[in-house]
C-alpha cells in the first residue's frame, strides 16, 4: 500500500492535526474519519529547522491505532534538520509516510532510501525560499511518491497563503509526475484554483479546525477540491 492507493478520485484534503484542539484530539479525528477523511497530516517541527517544537512520536503513537483501524493513513511532515534520525521511531509509532525538506537533505535519494527501508512512503518538500525546479530535481532523484510545495514559510498554522504559490505549482507540475501537495493557507477560497494549477493533495489546518464544525469544513473543502 502506498500513496497511489491512498489518493481517492484524484485528490485528498488532509486535515493538519497541528491545528487541532489537543484537548479533544481523538474526538476530532474520529469525527473526521466519520466524515470520510482518510489521510491525516502530522507536522513535526524540531525547534531548529523551524522555530517551534510541534509534536512527535508520543502523540503519533496515541492516534495511529484508531486511524489505521478505520483504514486511514498518517502523512508526517518532518520540518526537521536531520530527518533520517527520526525515521525509525516514526515508523515504529505508526507513520505511513514521511515528507522531508530538500533544504535539510543534501542527498535526497539517500534519505529517501532510508525512509523506504523502514517501509515508509516518501515525500519531498521545499519552502518558498527554494525554486520549484530545485524541488522537482530532488523529487525526481529520490523517486518521491509526492512533492510538497509549501505555500507559507513552514512552522505555524494559520498564516496567509502566498499567492506566488500558484505559479510555483504550475512550474512544478510541468516537471514532475508525482502528486503535488500544497501546505499553508489552503482554504475554500483557493482550493479549486490550486487543483487547476496542478495540486492534488491539500493540507488544511486552520480551514478545518478553526471552523465551528471541523467535519463540515472538511466536507466543504473536499467538495470544492473535487
Ligand atoms: C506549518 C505546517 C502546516 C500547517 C498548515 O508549517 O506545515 O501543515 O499546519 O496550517 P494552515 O492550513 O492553517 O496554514
Ligand atoms: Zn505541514
Amino acid at each position: 500500500m502506498g500513496w497511489s492507493d491512498w489518493i481517492r478520485d484524484g485528490c485528498e484534503v488532509e486535515p493538519s492535526l497541528y491545528a487541532a484542539d489537543f484537548r479533544r484530539l481523538g474526538e476530532q479525528i474520529d469525527a473526521l474519519l466519520g466524515a470520510g477523511c482518510r489521510v491525516f497530516h502530522f507536522d513535526c517541527g524540531d525547534g531548529h529547522f523551524v522555530p517551534p517544537v510541534t509534536m512527535g512520536p508520543v502523540v503519533l503513537r496515541s492516534i495511529a491505532p484508531s486511524i489505521h483501524e478505520a483504514g486511514g493513513v498518517i502523512d508526517c511532515h518532518l520540518m526537521v534538520d536531520d530527518p533520517v534520525h527520526h525515521f525509525e521511531e516514526f515508523a515504529a509509532s505508526g507513520a505511513d509516510s514521511v515528507t522531508f525538506h530538500v533544504e535539510a537533505a543534501p542527498d535526497p535519494a539517500r534519505v529517501a532510501e532510508k525512509a523506504r527501508a523502514h517501509g515508509l512512503g516518501v515525500g519531498i518538500a521545499f519552502t518558498p525560499g527554494t525554486e520549484p525546479e530545485g524541488g522537482a530535481e530532488a523529487a525526481i532523484r529520490a523517486g518521491a511518491d509526492i512533492v510538497l510545495c509549501m505555500s507559507i514559510h513552514p512552522g505555524y498554522s494559520g498564516q496567509s497563503f502566498m499567492p506566488e504559490s500558484f505559479g510555483r505549482i504550475e512550474t512544478l507540475a510541468a516537471l514532475v509526475d508525482a502528486p503535488i501537495q500544497v501546505d499553508g493557507g489552503v482554504g475554500e477560497d483557493n482550493i479549486a484554483a490550486l487543483r487547476n494549477a496542478g495540486a492534488s493533495l491539500f493540507v488544511a489546518g486552520n480551514a478545518v479546525f478553526s471552523a465551528a464544525d471541523p467535519t463540515e469544513a472538511y466536507t466543504r473543502l473536499a467538495a470544492a477540491a473535487a
